[in-house]
């Protein structure tokens, strides 16, 4: 496998686990409801008890909150919600004491229609900074310039009465696309790295990475003549799925842009190794991976989301990550992203029982797992009654389940009202599960075979294990359908894992392999020799384990 080889000098972001925190439901310290700066400061002993190595913000700048610090005023400063300047360098600093990075969101492609750009840009036709967002002429019959649709619903162009042009959003109207064509954006944008970057953040999360160039021409994307067997999604996005987009997002250009980002954040590298991931929602590999660059000189990890998009289906993910592997150039590091802020829980998706197997999963493939705060203890997505709904996506299209407040709900620290979340007398911006007292960090601390002490375990031997932080994968043939084993190598370090996606015990002969030791079991309750050539795995169990000296 080209991609599948194992360097000896691997970095942070290679070896570490990166785990996102979505700020305004980890910890609130103010008694406003919401989540803040210093109450991810408040938990970052939990985050290196736990074993992570990097902690990456959802956005916490100046923002509406339209789409909650997505859409933003201001690139280089705090919300006060969230706290300031300073707090945000206190964090920094306490992390890097702790030897944890710090990754800030980076969103490029749109602002806030309140930013003090957008507000020059649609003062007038001859403002200087007009160009700066993507202004076009109504057509002949006053329709939109183009046939565009934004994600969220409806036309991607919103008239202004004032200047009689339309302006392009890619997402909700309130966020306006940036124009990087224009080279004046472009080098303001990149201030906005150089900003962070000084303060001494080790990385940036590229969101909406495939958007920020268009087709310079506004052609009309053609329509979509499968919209079912759709190639680059795997939810319905209702009419949006209508269209092919190839006009408007990912046009060639834009990797002439990420080579020189990447050379940016090289020069910064220099201090201390600094990385860009991307928010690229591609399911076709070879495609996928050209945002690495062709010579390793773009993105560092264009996100993989292949765990979310597959069913949850043994043979179905063994073929993505078979398939990601084989798409990597020499030297491409991959990753992994099991949920985040925009899909569900995993405990949700595929069951209590199967999230343990998939945490098992996400922590010992080859690549850099993301971990989404709250999977670590296996909390579920939360309903929420209809005159609690927040998210603009729900808002804009209600019914579809596109709705993303379920799994943003508030972190579940204990078992006190709220979950500790925010004063028992506050309304917490998002309602808290109703399971909390018992699905909590506290009691899953106590809890030898929970969930937390699984994910706290696999963390441990990972980072103990060259082979399972930075060693080679192969996937192993001849197990039952509902099997998915592979192996991860280092020098004379091998592991097996096994993993049962399945309720019902299966039985794996290797018999070839010879004997292992079990170091983990999904179930935290055994441990010892097996012989792999009989190795049962009980009903939704996956098994680490340790082979001795040998090849396959
Ligand atoms: C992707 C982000 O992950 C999502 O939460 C956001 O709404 C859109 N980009 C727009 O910024």
């Amino acid at each position: 496998m080209a991609g599948n080889t194992v360097h000896n000098q691997t970095l942070w972001w290679q070896q570490g686990v990166i785990y996102q925190i979505y700020p305004r439901s980890f910890q609130d310290t103010n008694g406003d409801g919401i989540g803040d700066l210093a109450g991810i400061i408040d938990h970052l002993d939990y985050l290196t008890w736990l074993g992570v190595d990097a902690i990456w913000l959802s956005p916490v700048y100046p923002s509406p909150m339209v789409d909650f610090g997505y859409d933003i005023a201001n690139f280089t400063d705090i919300d006060p919600l969230f706290g300031d300047l300073a707090t945000i360098d206190k964090l920094v600093q306490q992390a890097h004491q702790r030897n944890l990075k710090v990754i800030m969101d980076y969103v490029p492609n749109h602002t806030s229609d309140q930013h003090p750009w957008f507000l020059e840009s649609r003062a007038s036709r001859t403002n200087p900074k007009r160009d700066w967002y993507v202004w076009k002429d109504a057509r002949p019959d006053g329709s939109p310039p183009n046939n565009w649709l934004g994600s969220w619903g409806g036309s991607a162009w919103e008239w202004d009465a004032t200047t009689h042009q339309y302006y392009l959003h890619s997402y909700h109207k309130t966020m306006p696309d940036l124009n990087w064509r224009n080279p004046a954006v472009k080098e303001a944008m990149f201030d906005v790295v150089r900003f962070w970057l000084d303060r001494g953040v080790d990385g940036l999360r590229i969101d909406s990475a495939q958007r920020i160039m268009k087709d310079p021409q506004f052609r009309d994307n053609p329509p979509n003549p499968d919209p079912k067997a759709r190639a680059n999604v795997y939810k319905s996005l209702g009419d949006y799925d209508l269209q092919l987009h190839i006009h408007d997002r990912a046009h060639p250009d834009i990797h002439a842009v990420y080579r020189e980002l990447r050379q940016l954040l090289d020069a910064y590298s220099v201090q201390s190794p600094r990385v860009a991931l991307g928010e690229i929602h591609i399911f076709d590999w070879p495609l996928w991976a050209t945002y690495y660059g062709t010579q390793l000189d773009e993105l560092h990890m264009p996100l993989n989301f292949g765990l979310v998009g597959t069913p949850w289906k043994a043979s179905a993910v063994r073929q993505v990550v078979d398939a990601v592997e084989a798409a990597l150039l020499p030297g491409a590091w991959p990753n992994y992203v099991l949920s985040n802020h925009d899909e569900p829980r995993v405990a949700t998706r595929i069951g209590p029982k199967q999230a343990r197997v998939a945490i098992m999963l996400l922590l010992t493939l080859r690549g850099t797992p993301t971990l989404y705060y709250s999977d670590e203890i296996g909390m579920h997505d939360v309903e929420i009654p209809p005159d609690r709904i927040l998210d603009p996506w729900e808002k804009s299209r209600p019914g579809l389940g596109l709705g993303r407040d379920p799994e943003r709900t508030p972190m579940q620290w204990d078992a006190t009202p709220n979950a500790g979340f925010c004063p028992p007398s506050i309304e917490p911006w998002l309602p808290i599960a109703n399971d909390y007292k018992q699905v909590n960090v506290a009691a899953q601390r106590a809890n030898p075979r929970s969930m937390l002490s699984l994910t706290h375990a696999l963390l441990k031997i990972r980072h103990a294990s060259p082979a399972l932080s930075i060693g080679t994968y192969a996937s192993i043939p001849d197990v039952p359908d509902d099997c998915f084993v592979y192996l991860r190598q280092f020098n004379e370090q091998s592991y097996l894992i096994a993993l049962n996606f399945s309720s019902k015990e299966q039985q794996i002969r290797l018999l070839e392999m010879g004997t292992g030791r079990i170091r983990l079991s999904t179930h935290l309750d055994r441990k010892g020799m097996v012989d792999l050539g009989s190795f049962g795995l009980r009903e939704d169990e996956g098994c680490v384990v340790e082979m001795g000296e040998m090849v396959p």
